[in-house]
């Protein structure tokens, strides 16, 4: 897999941590209402005897569409020959290719983490697709130890995803990789 200077992914992270220092001097997150145990359900319900990954992943997308608030853009990326590769998604249409370690989206595949980007002008080398995103957060898809994508949701409200979104989105990925 290529990757990016050490340089360029440790200055995007020092990035994240200080909008993440930001985040936490604000508010409240918006997303208090969001059951991710019963999306996991609907989930499970969903993909359940289908063995398609376009299928299961265009469900999953349409899926978080419909659950979560304050969002504008939920898809995937995956990788093929090294780049991220825009996958099934909702939402405006979006850049095709992504290299790994670029925006926030290859940051996450290059360090195998999730990442949340409070405020989407503060984290050098965002990659805008929609100027109504103000806050991202970006899930890699591990299957087998191996990265195969990344899960990427965009929202129109700064801070809008915090460490529930982070433990929830992470376990629904474990369900839907068991049938991709
Ligand atoms: N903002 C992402 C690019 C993908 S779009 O948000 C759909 C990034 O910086 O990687």
């Amino acid at each position: 897999m290529q990757q990016p200077s050490d340089k360029s992914v440790s200055s995007r992270l020092k990035a994240f941590a200080d909008s993440d220092r930001i985040a936490a001097a604000k508010p409240t997150a918006t997303n208090a209402d969001a059951d991710y145990s019963m999306i996991c359900r609907q989930l499970e319900g969903l993909i359940d005897g289908e063995k398609d990954r376009v299928a299961n992943l265009a469900n999953c997308s349409a899926l978080l569409w419909q659950e979560l608030t304050d969002i504008n853009w939920v898809g995937f990326y995956l990788i093929k020959r090294n780049k991220l590769v825009l996958g099934p998604f909702q939402g405006k249409p979006a850049c095709s290719r992504i290299e790994i370690g670029q925006g926030v989206c290859g940051t996450a595949a290059a360090i195998s983490k999730t990442v949340i980007v409070a405020d989407v002008h503060q984290f050098p080398g965002h990659i805008a697709c929609d100027l109504m995103s103000k806050s991202e957060i970006v899930v890699p898809m591990l299957k087998d130890g191996q990265l195969i994508g990344v899960l990427d949701i965009d929202s129109p409200v700064v801070d809008r995803f915090d460490h529930r979104d982070q433990q929830g989105l992470e376990e629904l990925l474990q369900v839907l990789i068991l049938r991709l």
